[in-house]
């Protein structure tokens, strides 16, 4: 590193530690959420999400109404991930009121049920006083139950495409989900914000989901790479397992996101028919047709009623699923 013009001293490699962290947790219709802890986003995210669409009846709405409550949804999450977010071992973050049902309620209540509102309307976090080859996700059942949820990331495609000297180690360039400066967009188009600054020592905000479902007969376990997507793929896939849909409908249902900033729907190419899309212009929304579809979801479901088990991966994607018995007499050899 140092011949390369490196900043790094072997000070900082001995003083690195890995922290052991408590889940954030939720609940959402009777299905508890346990994900990903601060420093990422995504557990905060995808629970803040699902909190602020419980009081809608979803299910009951024609499809453009529903997406646009949903968008709503996003828009605010992503305000607030913004806004307080970062690494918990250098700024207090107010985690009690991003996950408490009455504060989504309040968000709830601020959505216009026909118009988008403007996410320049939305108090903007830099006013606040608080200061591919790339992510790979992997989900695990195995015959006794334990799972694994799991998500790693050197950020973009190989990183930083750098190994220092012949150590073999291929660096990250996480520092791009730091915020460079207020207001400063990174590759994922996530504006800056204060919590999020650099500062030496500090771990970087991310969006890692990796997330277990959980009701009295099913267990799901999910997660994707795909950068500033990643929270409301999983919010879409916890919404298909919430209507009792099968696996393979998480992981290859077409998707739409919004991140709050840019302040427009980001919509795979054949995601939602024209109707629905000259629908949620007509409520204000601005819609991006992205040029490919994204996400490479890895999913399980385990129907501990029925004692079965289905897996799937998502068909964008390089992943693989396959449920399989090994008797313990082979799993020992
Ligand atoms: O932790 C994060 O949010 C990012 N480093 C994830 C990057 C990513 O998923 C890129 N993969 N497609």
């Amino acid at each position: 590193m140092r011949a390369n013009g490196g900043i790094w001293s072997l000070q900082d490699l001995r003083d690195y530690r890995i922290v052991e962290r408590a889940p954030s947790v939720g609940q959402y219709h009777g299905i508890r959420i346990v994900s990903a802890s601060p420093p990422s986003a995504g557990g905060i995210g995808l629970i803040e999400m699902l909190n602020t669409l419980e009081p809608f009846e979803l299910h009951r709405l024609q499809p453009a109404q529903r997406i646009h409550f949903i968008v709503e949804a996003m828009r605010r999450a992503y305000r607030d991930r913004a806004a307080y977010l970062g690494d918990p071992d250098f700024i207090d973050m107010p985690v009690a009121m991003l996950l408490d049902k009455a504060y989504a309620r309040g968000l709830a209540q601020s959505i216009h049920p026909e118009r988008a509102t403007p996410s320049d309307l939305l108090a903007p976090p830099a006013s606040s006083d608080r200061s591919r080859g790339d992510t790979s996700h992997f989900s695990i059942l195995d015959s006794e139950g334990n799972r694994v949820a799991g998500t790693l990331t050197i950020n973009y495609l190989f990183g930083a495409a750098f190994v220092a000297g012949d150590t073999g180690v291929l660096l990250n360039n996480e520092m791009d989900d730091f915020s460079a400066a207020v207001n400063a967009p990174n590759l994922y188009g996530l504006i800056g914000s204060p919590p999020n600054l650099i500062a030496p020592g500090k771990r970087p905000l991310s969006s890692m989901t990796p997330t277990f479902l959980e009701t009295d007969d099913r267990i799901a376990i999910l997660g994707v790479p795909g950068g500033s997507r990643i929270i409301t793929m999983i919010l879409l896939a916890t919404l298909a397992f919430a209507d009792g849909l099968p696996p393979q409908d998480w992981v290859s249902q077409d998707r739409f996101h919004h991140q709050y900033l840019p302040d427009t729907i980001q919509l795979e190419p054949d995601a939602l028919d024209e109707h629905i899309r000259t629908a949620l212009t007509r409520m204000g929304h601005k819609l991006t047709t992205l040029n490919r579809r994204y996400g490479d979801m890895q999913a399980i479901l385990w129907n501990r009623k029925e004692n079965q088990v289905e897996a799937a991966s998502d068909p964008r994607g390089i992943g693989a699923s396959d449920v399989f018995k090994v008797s313990v007499k082979e799993s020992v050899r």
